[in-house]
């Protein structure tokens, strides 16, 4: 591959270095551009843009390719646990026992939010979708935890870390507590970070939640999964939040507004508001297909389709083998809304418009009929989410505070508005 590239602009001939990475992708290096020719580029939803260099998370959407630190997704979703990730994902190796013990009670040490934080929930009415509860509360963690902005400083590095992933476990569950006029149940300092987010969803005073390891398995293995995905629309929102050195907190509930809308982490939530609007029009999929056929309609087949994926989401396929093994393991594998995502699968990958647009379902499209077989309710599905995806968040946030081109995010434009002309008195309008 040659080192540069030559382009030719009003005459003038410049060269653009060209970057390759580990995996062979290439780039043109355009930080000179506009300094040598005054031009920029444009690409309205950065489909062509890549905005930083990166070590974490690799995909290739050709191949159905997705790796965490070099590690193939189907791996860890096999033999890790979210806190072993987690540790991956933000420091770039597996940790060694010792670490993986320090990293565990550092999670389980911040567990709680201050007390004073349960009035926040008083304030919400009975209907609030808990991912407005969520970015808020988040944000206001700052408030309690101001000192923690001293990034520099190993020790509050990791304490600022373990604060962000335990404490969005705890604001979750207290909000699906509340949500269901429950008292809140804290987190134990006995239990493993998915055992205690179940118990804290499920335990009841008058009857203690059984925790069942096939379901503590089964979330290790969603919120593995939800992780990371490199630089997605609400990954990049914490970077371009965290580039102008607003503080971890403020990042990450910028992240989580972004993930909220329906064309990103909410999709999870859309896929089984759709199936069930299927199931109770009577189960029949053709007419949906049509529809998401059909320009002059707004409906989209929810779960299905991916900017970087060209063939089979990886995480869809891990995912829907622990949908069928999870339903049979709680007897619910007659579950409807199963029997037609499948029907839609199948109806939709057998369909010229779906195979030509290498639409294939996504990390959303089976994950919530998880979700409701572990009675977590769908409002709740894109906290789930939010919560996997803290770790991959945290760990571009870091890497891009210390990397040493860190800089503010700013993009350019190309104004296309009115020309110069004068104010107008309002008596002269
Ligand atoms: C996530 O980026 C990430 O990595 C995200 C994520 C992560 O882990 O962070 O993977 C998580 O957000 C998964 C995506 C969840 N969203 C959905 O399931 C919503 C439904 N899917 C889409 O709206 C869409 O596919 C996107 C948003 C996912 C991708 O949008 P793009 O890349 O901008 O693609 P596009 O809208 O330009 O579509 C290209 C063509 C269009 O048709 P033409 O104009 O070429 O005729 O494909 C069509 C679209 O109309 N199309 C769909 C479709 N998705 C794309 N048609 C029907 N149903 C769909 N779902």
């Amino acid at each position: 591959m040659p080192q540069s590239v030559e382009l030719k602009l009003n005459g003038t001939m410049i060269e653009l270095p060209v970057i390759e990475g580990t995996e062979h992708e290439m780039a043109l290096d355009i930080s000179k551009l506009r300094a040598k020719t005054k031009f920029i580029t444009l690409d309205p939803g950065y489909v062509n843009t890549g905005s930083c260099k990166s070590a974490i998370t690799f995909i290739d959407g050709d191949k159905g390719i997705l790796r965490y630190r070099g590690i193939p997704i189907e791996q860890l979703a096999e033999s890790s646990t979210f806190v072993e990730v987690a540790y991956l994902l933000i420091h770039g190796e597996l940790p060694r026992p010792k670490q993986l013990t320090g990293f565990s009670q550092r999670l389980t040490w911040a567990s709680m939010i201050h007390e004073d934080m349960k009035t926040f929930f008083s304030g919400y009415p009975a209907g609030a979708h808990p991912m407005a509860i969520l970015s808020s509360m988040m944000g206001s963690l700052s408030a309690y935890y101001s000192g923690d902005d001293d990034y520099k400083n190993p020790k509050q590095m990791d304490l600022v870390i373990a604060r962000a992933i335990a404490k969005i476990r705890t604001i979750a569950a207290f909000s699906f507590n509340k949500s269901r006029g429950l008292p809140f149940v804290y987190p134990e300092a006995d239990l493993p970070y998915c055992a205690n987010l179940l118990n804290m969803f499920f335990h009841k005073p008058t009857r203690p939640y059984h925790i069942d390891p096939e379901a503590v398995r089964l979330m290790n293995q969603l919120l593995i999964l939800h992780a990371d995905h490199e630089q997605n629309c609400s990954t990049s929102t914490v970077r371009l939040v965290g580039s102008s050195e607003a503080n971890l907190y403020a990042a990450i509930s910028a992240g989580i507004c972004a993930l909220w809308g329906r064309l990103h982490g909410g999709a999870n939530q859309a896929v089984i508001e759709m199936l069930q609007r299927i199931h109770k029009d009577g189960g029949g999929v053709q007419k949906y297909i049509d529809m998401a056929k059909d320009k002059n309609s707004d409906f989209r087949l929810m779960g299905f389709g991916h900017r970087v994926y060209k063939n089979f989401d990886p995480r869809a396929t891990i995912i829907k083998k622990a949908c069928r093994r999870y339903l049979e393991h709680v007897g619910a594998d007659d579950d409807p809304l199963l029997n037609i995502a499948i029907k839609l699968e199948d109806a939709a990958l057998a369909d010229d418009y779906f195979a030509e647009r290498k639409l294939y379902p996504n990390v959303d499209f089976y994950s919530g009929i998880i979700y409701r077989a572990m009675k977590i309710p769908t409002n709740m599905f894109t906290v789930m989410f939010a919560i996997g995806r803290t770790p991959g968040w945290i760990a571009h946030w870091k890497e891009m505070i210390e990397a040493p081109e860190f800089r503010i995010g700013r993009p350019r434009q190309i104004y296309t508005g009115p020309v110069e002309r004068d104010y107008v008195p309002i008596s002269e309008r």
